[in-house]
Protein backbone atom coordinates (compact mmCIF):
# COMPACT_ATOMS: atom_id res chain seq x y z
CA UNK A 1 0.00 0.00 0.00
CA UNK A 2 1.39 3.32 -0.83
CA UNK A 3 1.63 6.04 1.68
CA UNK A 4 1.53 9.79 1.54
CA UNK A 5 5.00 11.13 3.25
CA UNK A 6 5.65 13.76 0.51
CA UNK A 7 2.95 16.27 0.15
CA UNK A 8 3.41 18.79 3.07
CA UNK A 9 0.41 19.32 5.01
CA UNK A 10 -0.26 23.10 6.21
CA UNK A 11 0.42 22.98 9.80
CA UNK A 12 0.79 26.94 10.62
CA UNK A 13 -2.52 28.09 8.94
CA UNK A 14 -4.85 25.19 7.64
CA UNK A 15 -7.99 26.02 6.02
CA UNK A 16 -11.02 25.05 7.82
CA UNK A 17 -9.96 25.96 11.42
CA UNK A 18 -7.16 27.28 13.60
CA UNK A 19 -5.40 24.86 15.31
CA UNK A 20 -2.33 25.86 15.80
CA UNK A 21 0.41 23.60 16.87
CA UNK A 22 3.76 23.97 19.46
CA UNK A 23 6.19 23.31 16.79
CA UNK A 24 4.43 26.17 14.17
CA UNK A 25 3.64 28.59 15.65
CA UNK A 26 5.97 29.35 18.65
CA UNK A 27 8.55 31.44 15.96
CA UNK A 28 7.38 33.77 13.08
CA UNK A 29 5.65 32.49 9.49
CA UNK A 30 8.93 33.25 8.27
CA UNK A 31 10.94 30.56 10.22
CA UNK A 32 10.51 26.57 9.28
CA UNK A 33 10.45 24.62 12.32
CA UNK A 34 13.28 21.83 13.01
CA UNK A 35 12.55 21.29 16.74
CA UNK A 36 10.07 19.91 18.77
CA UNK A 37 9.50 15.81 18.09
CA UNK A 38 6.85 15.63 16.59
CA UNK A 39 6.66 15.10 12.45
CA UNK A 40 4.77 16.81 10.01
CA UNK A 41 3.01 13.41 8.53
CA UNK A 42 -0.86 12.68 9.08
CA UNK A 43 -1.38 9.40 11.47
CA UNK A 44 -2.02 6.40 9.52
CA UNK A 45 -4.94 5.76 7.71
CA UNK A 46 -6.30 3.19 9.82
CA UNK A 47 -6.25 5.47 12.37
CA UNK A 48 -7.67 8.08 11.16
CA UNK A 49 -10.51 6.12 10.21
CA UNK A 50 -10.74 4.74 13.38
CA UNK A 51 -11.22 8.03 14.84
CA UNK A 52 -13.64 8.83 12.37
CA UNK A 53 -15.67 6.51 13.54
CA UNK A 54 -15.13 7.15 16.94
CA UNK A 55 -16.36 10.86 16.58
CA UNK A 56 -19.49 10.00 14.25
CA UNK A 57 -20.66 7.87 17.64
CA UNK A 58 -20.76 11.45 19.30
CA UNK A 59 -20.52 10.84 22.83
CA UNK A 60 -17.61 11.53 25.17
CA UNK A 61 -18.55 10.57 28.31
CA UNK A 62 -15.52 8.70 30.59
CA UNK A 63 -14.10 6.00 29.24
CA UNK A 64 -12.83 2.94 30.12
CA UNK A 65 -9.28 1.01 28.78
CA UNK A 66 -10.75 -1.33 26.65
CA UNK A 67 -9.44 -5.51 26.99
CA UNK A 68 -8.73 -5.05 23.04
CA UNK A 69 -6.15 -2.44 23.69
CA UNK A 70 -4.82 -4.40 26.11
CA UNK A 71 -4.45 -7.49 23.91
CA UNK A 72 -2.69 -5.70 20.79
CA UNK A 73 0.15 -4.14 22.93
CA UNK A 74 1.02 -7.45 24.30
CA UNK A 75 0.69 -8.79 21.16
CA UNK A 76 3.18 -5.67 19.56
CA UNK A 77 5.25 -6.64 22.28
CA UNK A 78 5.68 -9.98 21.32
CA UNK A 79 5.62 -9.60 17.66
CA UNK A 80 8.24 -6.88 17.39
CA UNK A 81 10.21 -7.36 21.07
CA UNK A 82 9.79 -10.69 21.68
CA UNK A 83 8.42 -9.92 25.46
CA UNK A 84 5.65 -11.32 26.54
CA UNK A 85 3.28 -9.06 28.37
CA UNK A 86 0.58 -9.39 30.57
CA UNK A 87 -2.69 -7.17 30.06
CA UNK A 88 -2.77 -6.25 33.47
CA UNK A 89 0.85 -4.78 33.47
CA UNK A 90 -0.33 -2.03 31.73
CA UNK A 91 -1.60 1.55 33.47
CA UNK A 92 -2.44 3.52 30.88
CA UNK A 93 -1.60 7.43 31.01
CA UNK A 94 -2.22 10.24 29.65
CA UNK A 95 1.45 11.06 28.46
CA UNK A 96 5.39 9.79 29.29
CA UNK A 97 6.72 13.09 31.19
CA UNK A 98 3.89 13.06 33.18
CA UNK A 99 4.67 9.37 34.28
CA UNK A 100 8.48 10.23 34.80
CA UNK A 101 7.35 12.79 37.42
CA UNK A 102 4.92 9.89 38.96
CA UNK A 103 7.11 7.47 38.46
CA UNK A 104 9.47 9.87 40.54
CA UNK A 105 6.87 10.55 43.43
CA UNK A 106 5.68 6.88 43.81
CA UNK A 107 9.32 5.42 44.28
CA UNK A 108 11.21 7.52 46.00
CA UNK A 109 11.30 9.68 49.40
CA UNK A 110 11.39 13.72 49.38
CA UNK A 111 15.83 14.22 49.25
CA UNK A 112 16.15 11.03 47.37
CA UNK A 113 18.59 11.11 44.46
CA UNK A 114 17.14 10.86 40.74
CA UNK A 115 19.65 10.50 38.40
CA UNK A 116 20.02 10.53 34.61
CA UNK A 117 22.60 10.88 31.60
CA UNK A 118 23.01 13.90 29.95
CA UNK A 119 22.88 14.83 27.17
CA UNK A 120 19.06 14.43 27.65
CA UNK A 121 15.12 15.08 26.67
CA UNK A 122 14.72 18.17 28.46
CA UNK A 123 11.55 17.43 31.08
CA UNK A 124 14.26 14.31 32.55
CA UNK A 125 16.52 16.96 33.64
CA UNK A 126 13.57 18.83 35.81
CA UNK A 127 12.04 15.54 37.34
CA UNK A 128 13.99 15.83 40.23
CA UNK A 129 13.80 18.93 41.30
CA UNK A 130 9.76 19.36 40.48
CA UNK A 131 8.95 16.59 42.67
CA UNK A 132 11.47 17.69 45.90
CA UNK A 133 14.14 15.20 44.85
CA UNK A 134 18.20 15.89 44.31
CA UNK A 135 18.80 15.96 40.97
CA UNK A 136 21.70 13.88 40.15
CA UNK A 137 23.20 13.45 36.25
CA UNK A 138 26.33 11.58 34.75
CA UNK A 139 27.60 12.78 30.96
CA UNK A 140 27.65 10.01 28.30
CA UNK A 141 30.76 9.72 26.47
CA UNK A 142 31.37 11.74 23.72
CA UNK A 143 32.20 11.06 20.05
CA UNK A 144 36.19 9.68 20.05
CA UNK A 145 35.80 11.42 16.15
CA UNK A 146 33.55 13.21 14.53
CA UNK A 147 30.79 10.97 13.28
CA UNK A 148 31.61 8.22 15.86
CA UNK A 149 28.49 7.11 18.42
CA UNK A 150 28.32 8.64 21.94
CA UNK A 151 28.52 5.80 24.43
CA UNK A 152 27.08 5.22 27.97
CA UNK A 153 30.05 6.14 30.55
CA UNK A 154 29.48 3.50 32.97
CA UNK A 155 32.34 4.67 35.33
CA UNK A 156 30.67 8.18 34.80
CA UNK A 157 27.23 7.27 36.17
CA UNK A 158 28.60 5.22 38.96
CA UNK A 159 30.43 8.24 39.92
CA UNK A 160 27.43 10.10 40.44
CA UNK A 161 25.53 7.65 42.31
CA UNK A 162 25.64 8.27 46.18
CA UNK A 163 23.75 6.58 49.16
CA UNK A 164 20.62 8.53 48.69
CA UNK A 165 20.26 7.28 44.82
CA UNK A 166 17.07 5.67 44.39
CA UNK A 167 15.84 6.09 40.68
CA UNK A 168 17.57 6.06 37.65
CA UNK A 169 15.66 7.73 34.43
CA UNK A 170 16.93 5.97 31.78
CA UNK A 171 16.36 6.50 27.82
CA UNK A 172 16.13 3.87 25.50
CA UNK A 173 16.75 4.71 22.68
CA UNK A 174 18.35 7.43 23.40
CA UNK A 175 17.06 11.01 22.72
CA UNK A 176 18.94 13.22 21.49
CA UNK A 177 21.57 11.05 20.06
CA UNK A 178 19.48 8.65 18.82
CA UNK A 179 21.90 5.65 19.88
CA UNK A 180 20.26 1.99 20.33
CA UNK A 181 22.67 1.20 23.24
CA UNK A 182 24.21 -2.78 22.94
CA UNK A 183 24.01 -5.52 24.71
CA UNK A 184 26.75 -4.93 26.76
CA UNK A 185 26.31 -1.28 27.59
CA UNK A 186 22.72 -2.19 29.07
CA UNK A 187 24.52 -5.11 30.80
CA UNK A 188 26.94 -3.28 32.94
CA UNK A 189 23.79 -0.85 33.59
CA UNK A 190 21.93 -3.49 34.79
CA UNK A 191 24.28 -4.96 36.90
CA UNK A 192 25.08 -1.02 38.39
CA UNK A 193 21.53 -0.82 38.60
CA UNK A 194 20.71 -4.05 40.52
CA UNK A 195 24.33 -3.33 43.09
CA UNK A 196 23.11 0.11 44.27
CA UNK A 197 19.40 -0.96 44.48
CA UNK A 198 17.91 1.19 42.42
CA UNK A 199 14.57 1.48 40.59
CA UNK A 200 14.33 2.17 36.94
CA UNK A 201 12.33 4.37 34.63
CA UNK A 202 12.82 3.10 31.03
CA UNK A 203 11.06 5.27 28.83
CA UNK A 204 11.11 3.57 25.25
CA UNK A 205 8.74 5.97 23.46
CA UNK A 206 11.33 5.91 20.64
CA UNK A 207 11.81 2.12 20.44
CA UNK A 208 9.50 1.49 17.23
CA UNK A 209 12.09 3.70 15.38
CA UNK A 210 14.92 1.54 14.96
CA UNK A 211 16.15 2.55 11.71
CA UNK A 212 18.84 0.17 10.80
CA UNK A 213 16.91 -2.63 8.32
CA UNK A 214 16.14 -5.63 10.60
CA UNK A 215 17.01 -3.67 14.30
CA UNK A 216 14.58 -4.89 16.86
CA UNK A 217 13.94 -3.49 19.89
CA UNK A 218 15.04 -5.75 23.36
CA UNK A 219 13.02 -3.67 26.25
CA UNK A 220 15.19 -3.34 29.13
CA UNK A 221 13.19 -5.24 31.42
CA UNK A 222 13.18 -7.67 28.63
CA UNK A 223 16.88 -8.15 28.15
CA UNK A 224 17.78 -8.61 31.96
CA UNK A 225 14.52 -9.98 33.38
CA UNK A 226 16.34 -9.97 37.17
CA UNK A 227 15.57 -6.09 36.23
CA UNK A 228 11.74 -6.54 35.42
CA UNK A 229 10.90 -6.19 39.49
CA UNK A 230 12.44 -2.53 39.61
CA UNK A 231 11.63 -1.41 36.15
CA UNK A 232 8.98 0.93 34.95
CA UNK A 233 9.19 0.69 30.82
CA UNK A 234 6.96 3.57 29.15
CA UNK A 235 5.83 2.87 25.52
CA UNK A 236 3.53 5.27 23.41
CA UNK A 237 2.67 5.40 20.03
CA UNK A 238 3.28 9.16 20.23
CA UNK A 239 6.05 9.66 18.15
CA UNK A 240 5.94 6.48 16.08
CA UNK A 241 2.18 7.29 14.66
CA UNK A 242 2.31 11.05 15.22
CA UNK A 243 -0.53 10.98 17.89
CA UNK A 244 1.27 13.29 20.71
CA UNK A 245 -1.54 15.48 21.05
CA UNK A 246 -3.88 13.05 21.59
CA UNK A 247 -1.68 12.31 24.69
CA UNK A 248 -1.69 8.41 25.78
CA UNK A 249 1.20 6.31 26.31
CA UNK A 250 0.95 3.49 28.77
CA UNK A 251 3.04 2.24 31.71
CA UNK A 252 3.98 -1.25 31.68
CA UNK A 253 4.76 -2.92 34.79
CA UNK A 254 5.75 -6.78 35.66
CA UNK A 255 5.56 -6.38 39.76
CA UNK A 256 2.17 -6.03 41.38
CA UNK A 257 3.99 -4.23 44.09
CA UNK A 258 5.47 -1.77 42.27
CA UNK A 259 2.33 -1.45 39.96
CA UNK A 260 0.24 -0.73 43.02
CA UNK A 261 2.57 1.69 44.44
CA UNK A 262 2.53 3.52 41.27
CA UNK A 263 -1.08 3.41 40.46
CA UNK A 264 -1.80 4.55 44.24
CA UNK A 265 0.05 8.21 42.91
CA UNK A 266 -1.22 8.20 39.58
CA UNK A 267 -5.12 8.15 41.23
CA UNK A 268 -6.42 11.57 41.56
CA UNK A 269 -3.27 13.52 39.86
CA UNK A 270 -3.81 12.20 36.51
CA UNK A 271 -7.21 11.78 34.64
CA UNK A 272 -8.08 8.79 32.85
CA UNK A 273 -7.87 7.71 29.33
CA UNK A 274 -8.20 10.22 26.67
CA UNK A 275 -10.64 8.15 24.81
CA UNK A 276 -9.80 9.00 21.45
CA UNK A 277 -5.80 8.31 22.35
CA UNK A 278 -7.22 4.78 23.37
CA UNK A 279 -8.86 4.29 19.96
CA UNK A 280 -5.83 5.69 18.06
CA UNK A 281 -3.31 3.83 20.15
CA UNK A 282 -5.13 0.36 19.03
CA UNK A 283 -5.74 1.18 15.37
CA UNK A 284 -2.11 2.33 15.34
CA UNK A 285 -0.75 -1.23 16.61
CA UNK A 286 -3.71 -3.31 14.81
CA UNK A 287 -2.97 -2.19 11.84
CA UNK A 288 -0.31 0.76 11.60
CA UNK A 289 2.37 -1.63 10.58
CA UNK A 290 2.66 -1.61 6.75
CA UNK A 291 2.61 2.76 7.37
CA UNK A 292 5.45 2.21 10.29
CA UNK A 293 7.38 0.22 7.74
CA UNK A 294 7.48 2.84 4.98
CA UNK A 295 7.64 5.68 7.58
CA UNK A 296 10.82 4.12 8.68
CA UNK A 297 12.13 3.74 4.84
CA UNK A 298 11.45 7.81 4.42
CA UNK A 299 13.72 8.57 7.63
CA UNK A 300 16.55 6.14 6.90
CA UNK A 301 16.76 8.33 3.28
CA UNK A 302 16.50 11.55 5.30
CA UNK A 303 19.15 10.53 7.73
CA UNK A 304 21.28 9.79 4.29
CA UNK A 305 20.74 13.76 3.06
CA UNK A 306 21.32 14.50 6.32
CA UNK A 307 24.96 12.87 7.05
CA UNK A 308 25.90 14.10 3.27
CA UNK A 309 24.64 17.73 3.66
CA UNK A 310 26.59 17.93 7.25
CA UNK A 311 29.69 16.87 5.42
CA UNK A 312 29.61 19.63 3.75
CA UNK A 313 29.15 22.16 7.11
CA UNK A 314 32.93 22.71 8.01
CA UNK A 315 33.43 21.89 11.88
CA UNK A 316 29.99 20.60 12.14
CA UNK A 317 30.10 16.80 13.83
CA UNK A 318 27.06 14.73 14.16
CA UNK A 319 26.78 11.00 14.87
CA UNK A 320 24.34 9.65 12.34
CA UNK A 321 21.62 8.12 14.85
CA UNK A 322 20.50 4.59 15.08
CA UNK A 323 16.83 5.40 15.78
CA UNK A 324 14.16 8.22 15.59
CA UNK A 325 13.88 11.30 13.59
CA UNK A 326 16.18 14.05 15.77
CA UNK A 327 19.63 14.21 14.81
CA UNK A 328 22.11 15.75 17.37
CA UNK A 329 24.83 18.21 16.01
CA UNK A 330 28.16 19.71 17.28
CA UNK A 331 28.29 23.01 16.76
CA UNK A 332 31.00 23.99 18.91
CA UNK A 333 34.07 24.18 16.15
CA UNK A 334 31.42 25.29 13.15
CA UNK A 335 33.85 27.67 11.15
CA UNK A 336 31.25 29.50 9.93
CA UNK A 337 30.31 30.42 13.67
CA UNK A 338 33.21 30.87 15.20
CA UNK A 339 33.27 34.48 15.27
CA UNK A 340 29.60 35.20 16.26
CA UNK A 341 28.15 35.88 19.54
CA UNK A 342 25.52 33.30 21.14
CA UNK A 343 24.02 30.45 21.50
CA UNK A 344 23.92 28.37 17.93
CA UNK A 345 20.89 27.67 18.30
CA UNK A 346 19.95 31.55 18.33
CA UNK A 347 22.39 32.50 15.72
CA UNK A 348 20.63 29.58 13.56
CA UNK A 349 17.13 30.81 13.91
CA UNK A 350 18.56 34.66 13.16
CA UNK A 351 20.72 34.20 10.61
CA UNK A 352 19.08 30.77 8.78
CA UNK A 353 15.38 31.32 9.92
CA UNK A 354 15.30 27.70 10.86
CA UNK A 355 14.34 26.38 14.60
CA UNK A 356 16.54 23.79 15.80
CA UNK A 357 16.18 22.96 19.54
CA UNK A 358 19.10 24.09 21.86
CA UNK A 359 21.54 21.84 23.16
CA UNK A 360 21.56 23.12 26.65
CA UNK A 361 18.33 22.45 27.55
CA UNK A 362 19.75 18.97 27.24
CA UNK A 363 22.59 20.10 29.34
CA UNK A 364 25.00 20.33 26.38
CA UNK A 365 25.62 23.66 25.34
CA UNK A 366 26.95 24.30 21.85
CA UNK A 367 24.62 21.72 20.57
CA UNK A 368 21.84 22.10 18.43
CA UNK A 369 18.97 18.92 18.03
CA UNK A 370 17.80 18.42 14.24
CA UNK A 371 14.03 17.51 13.76
CA UNK A 372 14.01 15.34 10.21
CA UNK A 373 10.45 13.95 10.79
CA UNK A 374 9.20 16.33 7.98
CA UNK A 375 8.77 15.66 4.09
CA UNK A 376 11.73 15.61 2.04
CA UNK A 377 10.63 18.95 0.61
CA UNK A 378 10.44 20.91 3.87
CA UNK A 379 13.46 19.40 5.19
CA UNK A 380 15.73 20.26 2.02
CA UNK A 381 14.17 24.27 2.12
CA UNK A 382 15.13 23.94 5.74
CA UNK A 383 18.60 22.48 4.99
CA UNK A 384 19.64 24.88 1.71
CA UNK A 385 18.69 27.76 4.54
CA UNK A 386 21.61 26.45 7.00
CA UNK A 387 23.59 25.23 4.09
CA UNK A 388 23.58 29.49 3.24
CA UNK A 389 25.19 29.94 7.06
CA UNK A 390 27.34 26.64 8.23
CA UNK A 391 28.05 25.52 4.11
CA UNK A 392 31.97 26.29 3.17
C1 LIG B 1 12.25 10.42 25.31
C2 LIG B 1 10.95 11.15 25.38
N1 LIG B 1 10.13 10.95 26.44
C3 LIG B 1 8.93 11.58 26.54
C4 LIG B 1 8.50 12.46 25.56
C5 LIG B 1 7.17 13.13 25.70
O1 LIG B 1 6.19 12.19 25.91
P1 LIG B 1 4.69 12.63 26.25
O2 LIG B 1 4.28 13.58 25.17
O3 LIG B 1 3.93 11.35 26.23
O4 LIG B 1 4.72 13.27 27.58
C6 LIG B 1 9.31 12.71 24.45
C7 LIG B 1 8.89 13.65 23.42
O5 LIG B 1 9.65 14.10 22.61
C8 LIG B 1 10.55 12.03 24.36
O6 LIG B 1 11.35 12.20 23.31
Amino acid sequence: MEFDFATPVERRHPSGGDWPSQKWHRYGDDVLPLWVADMDFASPPAVIDALRARVEHGVFGYGLVPDSLRETLCAWSAEHYGWAIEPDWQLWLPGVVPALHMASLALTDPGDGVLTVTPIYPPFLRVAERTGRRPQQAALQAPAAPGEPWWLDLAALEAAITPETRLLLWCHPHNPTGRVWTREELAGLAELVERHDLYVVSDELHCDLLLDEGARHVPLAAAFPELASRTLTLWAPSKTFNLAGLTTACAVIPDAALRRRFAAVVKGLQPDGNVLGLVAAEAAHAHGEPWRQALLAVLRGHRQTLVERVAGWPGVAMSPPDSTYLAWLDLREAQALERLEGAPQRLLLERAGVALSDGADFGWPGFVRLNFGTTAKQLDAALKRLDGVLGG
